[in-house]
């Protein structure tokens, strides 16, 4: 029976605004508990006054603080820069609040595990905001590896490109300093990829990275001169040892000359392959060598299946395979889990998942700085 989740947002930025409309559509596509929006915080007044009008929360606040500790707050909604995740979960786990927060879950392995055994210690919802989990997309690859359908999983091939910050006019911001954001293109892009790696294909065990700062200074604010150090990684490449036997390699970049979006991944299996480009959401590329065969292979090579509704997701969105679904759909699945979770159903996507991607994360910086392998442990 459906009843009312009281949220407290931090932060009513891009994420702010996109969990703050995925919960209003969980409610109208799933029938899921209803929404209350019951408090906003974020620095600045004027913004934060226009936020809270436009999106309906009742109140906001410029201190977050009072967030975690309103008894009216079900839920905290952590979107805020990475440096923030910390303090915040772990204040609002302290309050006994259900939490939802931003990837990546910290800046390092040994606060995102401190922040995984708090939330298990407080029994209370922690889910971590890897969106490409409830991509339909990526539940129908684990489902044709779960299958057997792919063989033995010989190697994955994965990058996540962007270049949103080829420009070297961008101005510097939380995103390029280690102590507000710890990794660069690692912690904000690769982690998706790690996080729907995980989901897929289980643990890691062992990576080797290397990095580059390719822009390695940028104005302090628009049209300076003053300019201020980048300190973490444009663009990442490891490689990676699975526990399952298989190998990887896993690559990002912030900078990569006309990507957009180009969040990437093919896994090879002894019996077929598939190919996934979140660019072109709605479209997986399989290969099996069953059919392949039909023919000697006369017919061989690639085919496109279009997402639809027999993938887990997607019906509740379009009744047929070629209509598309979007990015705001998976944050729509997102809300979805994550109020089941507030009703006692089983979710993948939580803190835990969140400590074990940081520790590759930390495990791949670690492997930069002693030029060897490292353990993702
Ligand atoms: N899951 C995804 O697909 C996805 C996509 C983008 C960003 N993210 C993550 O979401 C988080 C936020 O990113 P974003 O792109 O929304 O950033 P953003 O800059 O658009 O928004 C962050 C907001 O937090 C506010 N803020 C800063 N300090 C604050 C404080 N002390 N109290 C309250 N509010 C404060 C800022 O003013 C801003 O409005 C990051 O951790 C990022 O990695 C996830």
């Amino acid at each position: 029976m459906a009843k009312e989740v009281r949220i407290g947002l931090i932060g009513g930025g891009w994420m702010g605004k996109a969990h703050t409309t995925a919960f209003h559509n969980a409610k109208m596509i799933f029938g899921d508990d209803m929404p209350v929006f019951e408090l906003v915080s974020d620095v600045n007044e004027e913004a934060v006054k226009a936020f809270a009008e436009n999106m309906g929360y009742k109140r906001y606040t410029t201190n977050w603080r009072d967030v975690v500790t309103d008894p009216d707050v079900d839920l905290v909604d952590v979107a805020t820069p990475n440096v923030m995740h910390f303090e915040m979960a772990k204040a609002a786990l302290e309050n006994g609040k259900h939490v939802f927060c931003e990837k990546p879950l910290s800046l390092t392995a040994a606060e995102s595990r401190i922040l995984a055994d708090l939330a298990k210690e407080k029994g209370v919802v922690n889910y971590c905001g890897f969106s490409n989990i409830m991509n339909p997309a990526n539940q129908y690859v684990k489902e044709l590896v779960e299958s057997g359908k792919l063989g033995k999983i010989m190697r994955v091939h994965a990058t996540y490109d962007q270049d949103m910050l080829l420009d070297p006019s961008i101005p510097i911001a939380w995103r390029h300093k280690k102590a507000l954001a710890g990794s660069g293109a690692l912690g904000d892009l690769c982690s998706h990829l790690l996080s729907v790696s995980q989901f897929i294909l289980g643990d890691i065990t062992e990576v080797m990275g290397v990095q580059s700062i390719v822009i390695p200074e940028r104005p302090v604010k628009a049209g300076s001169s003053e300019m201020a150090k980048v300190e973490n990684d444009d663009v990442i490449t490891f490689l990676v040892k699975y526990a399952n036997g298989a190998i990887g390699d896993f690559s990002s970049s912030r900078v990569a000359t006309g990507r957009k979006n180009y969040f990437y991944y093919e896994i090879q299996g002894t019996e077929g392959s598939v190919v996934y480009n979140l660019e072109r959401m709605c479209e997986v590329q399989v290969y099996f060598k069953a059919d392949a065969d039909v023919d000697n292979g006369r017919d061989c090579g690639f085919r496109t299946v279009l997402l639809n509704p027999q993938h887990e997701g997607f019906k509740w969105f379009q009744p047929a395979g070629g209509i598309a679904i979007a990015f705001d759909d998976m944050k729509t699945l997102q809300a979805h889990t994550l109020m089941g979770a507030m009703h006692g159903k089983p979710y993948f996507c939580d803190f835990e998942l969140g400590a074990r991607v940081d520790a590759v994360n930390d495990a791949v910086l670690r492997s930069i700085e002693s030029n060897t392998w490292e353990k993702a442990e």
